[in-house]
């Protein structure tokens, strides 16, 4: 049987119609299911779901404008899978904490490594729970009394640099990019508060800066067009993370587990590690399948965990607290409290360089500022898996089994139900007398429940001591350039911006 052209091109284009159909059909599979849960829903693209238009916003911008258009509870097509954001702080508490265990997963995420694939946040239950059994203690408060003279003397050795980097300059040194300087120490610090690495190499915030750039952000466009046609991650390098970097790290702890023979004094992660890996041929250990790379990545999930974050908070900190209005004196009242809190630092059991925990924890000040950080600038998203379908009374709906909840962080600090002015910085919100009305669930910046932030009390303690020693010693101005910019996209969880530059001068 002969076909002339004519058949052949109508055979071609109907094959061709039924493929865009059935990818068609594919993208919107589920588009219609949100609406039917009967709560508002962020309009979804013709297939590349509802946050396709906004690809090109800062991820936290773009979630405050949704709530701001949708209110505190709506739906929203991640490309083609249906999700429930939540910014309202009653449904954060039910989901997270009251009715945990009906929420008790994480959206799984395949990072394309071994290694990387033993991120706590994504384990299976009983992993998860014997992970979070052995880390947790590992910021008790008698643990974070241990890290506190070691990350005190990397904080000085690092402001020593700082100070002579100013005095080279002529008493200022200009165009500082302080968020970067600050990465490099607290990277310091936390290897030697935690791992007893003392390194000012750049050799270790040289691996963080290489894991947070995977090649796969060259390419945002189709990352956006993955989330409808997941497929097409399998033609992508990884998208979160670039595993190398973890590995190079991964290497590093096994030779530091390998060639230590005695406990540290005081004991550190590595210590943490070897008691844990003495355990891997227990029956609760192989039947939960840990494995060597799961204890070590748990360590590795320590040593990045941190900075970059704490970097960028206390650098928009300054940023805002220096672009305040005149009239509220904000730079000036911080800057009393400072030097109250550095004053008789024998009699309040300090150590003669820093003032003691006891009182730095007392700063309502410094602390009410680094809230209001904490507020503006959280990561992104906290997810949690819905595992036992559960009735929202509030909203008077059915959440389904197998749906994911997320707090996108932003805008739910962002909920003008919660924070008068929501966008403004006012750490007064944050000071005895008025934080008392906030919602006890407004503030998400951790999470909230047994699945929040492991490393809460570490990174608050480091927040803290970092924002005392770097106002008693250093004043930062504003120049044109300082600024806050965020890019629409970023790798993993972190919050990919440009440089935020100060000049930075000595205080005495
Ligand atoms: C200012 C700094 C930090 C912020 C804002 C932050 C925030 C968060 C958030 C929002 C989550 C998800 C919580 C949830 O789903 O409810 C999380 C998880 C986690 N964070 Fe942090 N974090 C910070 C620093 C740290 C540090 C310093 C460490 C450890 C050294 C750490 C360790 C962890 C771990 C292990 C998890 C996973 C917990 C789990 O799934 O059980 N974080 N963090």
């Amino acid at each position: 049987m002969e076909f002339d052209s004519m058949t052949i091109c109508g055979l071609v284009l109907a094959v061709v119609i039924c493929i865009i159909s059935l990818l068609i059909l594919y993208a919107r599979w589920n588009y219609g299911f949100l609406e039917s849960l009967g709560i508002p829903v962020a309009e979804p693209h013709f297939i590349f779901g509802s946050l396709f238009s906004t690809r090109f916003t800062p991820i936290g911008y773009r979630d405050v404008d949704l709530m701001k258009k949708y209110g505190p509870l709506f739906g929203v097509y991640a490309g083609r899978q249906p999700k429930i954001y939540v910014c309202d702080p009653d449904i954060l508490r039910l989901i997270m904490v009251k009715d945990a265990s009906f929420f008790d997963a994480k959206v799984a995420l395949d990072f394309g490594d071994r290694f990387l694939n033993e991120m706590p946040d994504y384990l299976s239950n009983d992993k998860w729970k014997i992970v979070r059994g052995f880390t947790s203690p590992a910021f008790s408060g008698a643990k974070l009394r241990i890290m506190n003279y070691p990350m005190k003397k990397s904080l000085v050795e690092w402001g020593t640099r700082l100070k002579s980097s100013i005095n080279t300059g002529g008493g200022r040194l200009e165009k500082c990019a302080l968020d970067d300087l600050l990465f490099d120490g607290l990277t310091e610090l936390t290897l030697n508060c935690m791992f007893s690495i003392q390194d000012n190499s750049g050799k270790f915030p040289r691996i963080l800066k290489n894991l947070a750039t995977p090649k796969a952000l060259e390419y945002p466009n189709i990352k956006a067009i993955a989330s409808s046609f997941p497929i097409l991650l399998k033609f992508l390098p990884p998208a979160q993370l670039s595993p190398e970097p973890a590995q190079e790290f991964l290497r590093i702890i096994e030779d530091l587990v390998a060639s230590r023979t005695a406990p540290n004094s005081p004991p550190d992660v590595i210590d943490l590690c070897i008691e844990q890996l003495k355990k891997i041929n227990t029956p609760e250990f192989r039947k939960a399948k840990m494995t060597k790379e799961t204890i070590l990545f748990q360590a590795f999930n320590f040593f990045f965990s941190g900075q970059d974050e704490t970097a960028l908070l206390i650098s928009a900190m300054i940023y805002h607290i220096l672009t305040s209005p005149a009239e509220l004196r904000i730079e000036q009242k911080l800057y009393e409290e400072i030097d109250r809190l550095w004053e008789d630092l024998e009699d309040n059991g300090g150590d003669n360089q820093f003032p003691s925990r006891e009182k730095l924890a007392q700063s309502d000040f410094l602390q009410a500022n680094i809230y209001e950080a904490l507020r503006l600038y959280p990561f992104f998203t906290a997810e949690r898996v819905c595992t036992k379908s559960w009735f929202c009374e509030k909203y008077n709906f059915t959440v389904p089994k197998g749906m994911t909840i997320t707090a996108p962080l932003w805008a739910a600090n962002r909920n003008p139900e919660q924070f008068e002015n929501a966008d403004n910085f006012d750490p007064e919100r944050f000071l005895p007398g008025r934080k008392e009305n906030l919602h006890t669930y407004a503030l998400s910046s951790f999470g909230h429940g047994p699945r929040n932030c492991t490393g809460k009390p570490l990174a608050m303690e480091v927040l803290r001591v970092v924002c005392a020693y770097i106002f008693k010693n250093f004043r930062f101005h504003l120049r044109p350039d300082s600024q806050l910019i965020f890019h629409p996209d970023g790798p993993w969880v972190f919050i990919k911006h440009e440089p935020i530059y100060f000049d930075v001068t000595l205080r005495e």
